[in-house]
């Protein structure tokens, strides 16, 4: 059986990645794809648990490694309980945050080392990384507005503009040195430019994967 594809969302708070998931797997389901729509941190019960630990208000003194090795527990459970069954029945997986989060926000954000994330990287996910990672770019002003209006903010909402600053450089860093595997998405623009936008990207992808 081929494996799916494996293509995550990532950007800033407030960059519309969570809204536009379920479109982009409904547009893949409707050209004839089976696609399992989760999250990072998250996507198990226990992985699910972790994440509300990870974002707790409650919490806010947390360590910053503390807060790399959840996030790599999380992940762990995630890859061995969902994400590699279903790639492995064929099915693609969208998933909303992965990796490339935890090198912008606590590698660029937090300022822990990229080499101890990229060995937590391979001893987790082995060789496993993302076959497309779609990147949601946005000001920091607007992405933390938009936050803003959601409501209560978690513990990473409750950081300050300069934190996400790094943040934002920390993806544009990582996507200048792949470009081909780090589509683009101007986060700025309205609902119906972004999702024009997604559709182009998506029917490359889908070409790209029939030639293959
Ligand atoms: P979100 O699901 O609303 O995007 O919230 C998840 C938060 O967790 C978000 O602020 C980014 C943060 N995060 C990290 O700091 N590192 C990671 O590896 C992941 C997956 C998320």
């Amino acid at each position: 059986m081929e494996r799916g594809k494996f293509i995550t969302l990532e950007g800033g708070e407030g960059a519309g990645k969570s809204t536009n998931a379920q479109w982009i797997a409904d547009y893949l389901r409707a050209k004839g794809k089976t696609v399992l729509v989760t999250r990072e941190p998250g996507g198990t019960e226990v992985a699910e648990a972790i994440r509300g630990v990870l974002l707790s208000p409650e919490l806010p003194g947390m360590n910053s490694d503390t807060e790399l090795l959840l996030m790599f527990a999380a992940r762990n459970e995630h890859l061995q309980k969902k994400i590699l069954p279903a790639l492995g029945q064929g099915t693609w997986v969208i998933c909303d945050r992965f990796t490339d989060a935890t090198y912008a926000y606590q590698g660029y954000g937090r300022g822990i080392s990229l080499q101890r994330i990229a060995e937590l990287e391979t001893w987790v996910q082995g060789d496993l990384c993302p076959d497309y990672v779609i990147l949601f770019d946005l000001d920091v002003a607007t992405g933390m507005a938009r936050a803003q209006a959601r409501g209560q903010a978690d513990r990473f909402e409750q950081e300050h503009a300069d934190f996400f600053a790094r943040i934002r450089n920390g993806y544009q860093a990582r996507a200048e040195a792949a470009p081909a595997r780090y589509p683009q998405i101007d986060a700025g623009q309205t609902l119906e430019q972004v999702r024009a936008q997604l559709e182009q990207l998506l029917e490359r992808i889908l070409t790209t994967e029939e030639v293959a």
